[in-house]
């Protein structure tokens, strides 16, 4: 009967050393030069984070943490107030792309012109990341 037993452990200590263990934060902060608001819709495939409308200066949080498959997937639409018929889309957290860049916190800043620069906690600094058009 030692077999489960150890079976047990190695499946804890596997746990312990996965990518699902721990809480991760998302923040998406509106920093736009011109004071628009913005309109953000976050969601993942089981989660949806509701609808923010953020003021220049506000910003949209949630934490979570990553499913046991690491297939966790956050996605964001997000309008300015100048036009609410072009829609922006970005992936606020991906587990491939993310889990390593956005080991506990995952920050956004949309800044002027609409620029989405995105915090690597990994490398300590911000980079710029695309929107997609929709
Ligand atoms: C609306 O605002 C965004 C963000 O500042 C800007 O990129 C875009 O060009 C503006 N669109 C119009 C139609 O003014």
């Amino acid at each position: 009967m030692k077999r489960p037993y150890q079976l047990v452990i190695v499946i804890l200590v596997l746990f312990s050393f996965s990518k699902i263990n721990h809480a991760i934060h998302v923040h998406i902060l509106n920093m736009l030069d011109d004071g628009q608001s913005i309109k953000l819709h976050c969601r993942s495939k089981d989660d949806d984070i509701g609808n923010f409308i953020l003021e220049q200066g506000e910003a949209a949080e949630w934490s979570f943490s990553i499913n046991f498959w690491g297939t966790t997937l956050f996605y964001c639409d997000m309008q300015f107030s100048n036009s609410s018929k072009i829609s922006y889309h970005f992936d606020a957290f991906s587990t491939e792309r993310d889990w390593e860049r956005c080991y506990s916190k995952c920050r956004w800043i949309i800044s002027e012109k609409g620029s989405l620069y995105g915090y690597d906690q990994q490398l300590d600094q911000w980079n710029l990341f695309p929107l997609t058009k929709i």
